[in-house]
């Protein structure tokens, strides 16, 4: 609701604003051109110069909503339920909800992941979300594939419900069929996250759901440093420094085990990794 306000108190106008509004032309026309088209290269969108202000942080948001019956159509067209097609553009609101809880300000900042849910190439299938764009796939991974194979692309979209085994199995098992039609030959999931450090196993039981998960996955790449993932996802505090305050630990809530691990494990001089894991769609 108060994203809604404020994207509506920050709608554009042509007569005013001709250069935004020639911006906001111009990324709805990319995103009918690119719908259902996998891109190589980085996705992202880029924040707006801040001097755009609220019209420039929203400005986006207008573009992917313009497109919503296109990309309504199109996941039609690829199979998937009404249910899914809507929890798959739900990304949307979730974004705009976490930008205002990191940065304190409405609208959003650079995006991935909306230029592919609203290209229909990201949908949300139940407790997971995929890409047909294995852009994370690097490393020892990338030898998996041969000429015409491809990986989908794991997330997993917070949202307070737990990672079980049987939402997860039920996620990856409905990712093949709805991928099974397309040109490109997926042979199996890639996953690159904090979730994925392997120091996580010193923490959490083997029982947890993160460890459960870790392990469906092998082969792991290089670790990348990435102290900001579990400051953002689990206490959404936004921190791109090399070594995290204290300051900033003291201020962090302790009430389970992964909040515990995560700020025990910066105190003692620690860092966090992201790695990318893959397992194959015959073993899922
Ligand atoms: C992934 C996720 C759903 C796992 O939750 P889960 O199914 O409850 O996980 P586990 O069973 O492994 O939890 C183990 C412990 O960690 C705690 N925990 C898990 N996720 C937590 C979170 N986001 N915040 C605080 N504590 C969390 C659990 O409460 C439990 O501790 P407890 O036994 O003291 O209660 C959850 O961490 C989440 O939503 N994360 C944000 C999304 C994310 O990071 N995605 C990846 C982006 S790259």
């Amino acid at each position: 609701m108060e994203d809604r306000d404020s994207l509506l108190a920050a709608r554009p106008d042509a007569g005013r604003q001709p250069e935004l509004w020639w911006v906001l032309s111009c990324s709805y026309r990319l995103l009918l051109a690119q719908m259902g088209q996998r891109r190589r290269g980085d996705p992202a969108w880029a924040p707006l110069p801040d001097d755009t202000g609220s019209v420039g942080r929203h400005l986006f948001v207008w573009a992917f909503l313009a497109v919503v019956p296109h990309v309504r159509d199109y996941h039609a067209t690829i199979g998937l339920s009404d249910e899914e097609s809507w929890d798959s553009l739900r990304a949307l609101g979730e974004e705009l909800a976490l930008s205002r809880r990191l940065t304190g300000r409405a609208g959003l900042d650079a995006t991935w992941g909306l230029p592919m849910v609203f290209t229909g190439v990201g949908f949300r299938l139940g407790r997971l979300a995929f890409e047909r764009e294995p852009l994370h796939i690097g490393g020892a991974a990338n030898d998996l594939l041969r000429p015409g194979e491809s990986a989908l692309n794991t997330h997993v979209p917070a949202g307070g419900e737990p990672l079980s085994d049987e939402a997860c199995d039920t996620s990856f098992r409905r990712a093949v069929e709805v991928v099974e039609p397309f040109p490109e030959r997926v042979v199996g999931f890639a996953f690159h996250s904090w979730l994925m450090d392997t120091q996580l196993a010193e923490y959490l039981p083997a029982s947890s759901n993160i460890m459960r998960f870790q392990r469906r996955f092998s082969r792991f790449s290089e670790r990348v440093e990435a102290d900001w993932a579990p400051l953002e996802h689990v206490f959404h505090r936004r921190y791109d420094g090399p070594v995290v305050p204290p300051s900033l630990l003291d201020e962090l809530p302790q009430r389970t085990t992964l909040e515990r691990a995560i700020v025990s494990h910066l105190r003692g001089g620690g860092h966090w990794y992201s790695q990318t894991g893959w397992f194959s769609v015959a073993a899922r």
